[in-house]
This record gives structure tokens, C-alpha cells and sequence, in this order.
């Protein structure tokens, strides 16, 4: 599965443990997008980075890190395709993926700790999306989507 993962300063230590937690893991090929230090940088500027390729298909799934997860969520959820799921919990992790076919996770560092982040992670990239009623579902959030937008506006 190939993972495109990034954070910004709110979310560096975060996705840094994400990462050296992920790498152990051969199933997964990770491109980290950054950020790469505790410098204060800019949310939506990581989150178009990640969301850009994994709505164009380049990697399966993302993930993003920030303090509270929201606003890599907001940024990365403006990008047509995407679908990205703020989680503190594990069961909203398995459900966003059982029903919302979420392709992007979003954690929030300054929320949730470490161990619980780690297991949020790896339950969200082991389950898989159910289909069925939750297929007519997403659909009807890719017709919002294809209805609503005005790409470059
Ligand atoms: C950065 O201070 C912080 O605002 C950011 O990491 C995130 O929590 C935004 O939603």
C-alpha cells in the first residue's frame, strides 16, 4: 500500500513516530511530504501536498497531522476526491473507513497520545471500506462534490 504522509510544526513529533512506526511494516511504502522540523509553517500547505497525489490516484491512502487534526481535515477535504477523516478513536477510525471510504486520516498531536495515535493509524489502514448502502452513500457525496465545486475559483 502506498502512503503519502505529512504534518505540519502542530503535528511534526506526531507524524515522525507515524513514520518510524510505518517503516517497520514492508506492506507499507511511505513518501513522507514533510514538514521536517518544529519551524511554524502553514497547515494547508502540507495538507495540499499530501491530498493533491492520493486524490490522483499516485498513492492508496494519506495521512496528515496537525494540533487538533481539524485544520489539515478542513484543507485537505477541499481537494476534489478527498475524503479525510479527523479521528481520535479507534472506532471512528474503522467506521471511517467501513462507511465513508475515508482515504485520508487525520490525528491531531496535541489531542490524543502517541500510543493511542499509533493504533488509531494501524486500524484505519487495515480495515476496508463495506460497499453496499455505504457505496450509495459515498456516491452521494461525490454528486455534492461534482455539483458544488469550482475548481480555480
Ligand atoms: C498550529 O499552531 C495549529 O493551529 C495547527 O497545528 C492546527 O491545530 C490547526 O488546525
Amino acid at each position: 500500500m502506498k502512503i503519502a504522509i505529512g504534518s505540519d510544526h502542530g503535528g511534526y513529533i506526531l507524524k515522525e513516530r507515524i513514520v518510524e512506526h510505518l517503516s517497520k511494516n514492508p506492506l507499507y511504502k511511505l513518501k513522507d511530504f514533510g514538514t521536517f522540523d518544529s519551524q511554524s509553517v502553514d497547515y494547508p500547505d502540507f495538507a495540499r501536498e499530501v491530498a493533491v497525489p492520493v486524490s490522483g490516484g499516485e498513492f492508496d491512502r494519506g495521512i496528515l497531522c496537525c494540533g487538533t487534526g481539524i485544520g489539515v481535515s478542513i484543507a485537505a477535504n477541499k481537494v476534489p476526491g478527498i475524503r479525510a477523516a479527523l479521528c481520535g478513536d479507534t472506532f471512528s477510525a474503522r467506521a471511517s473507513r467501513e462507511h465513508n471510504d475515508a482515504n485520508i486520516l487525520c490525528v491531531g498531536e496535541r489531542v490524543i497520545g502517541p500510543g493511542l495515535a499509533l493504533d488509531i493509524v494501524d486500524i484505519w489502514l487495515e480495515s476496508e471500506f463495506s460497499g453496499d448502502r455505504h457505496g450509495r452513500r459515498v456516491q452521494k457525496i461525490k454528486d455534492i462534490e461534482n455539483k458544488y465545486s469550482r475548481e480555480g475559483n
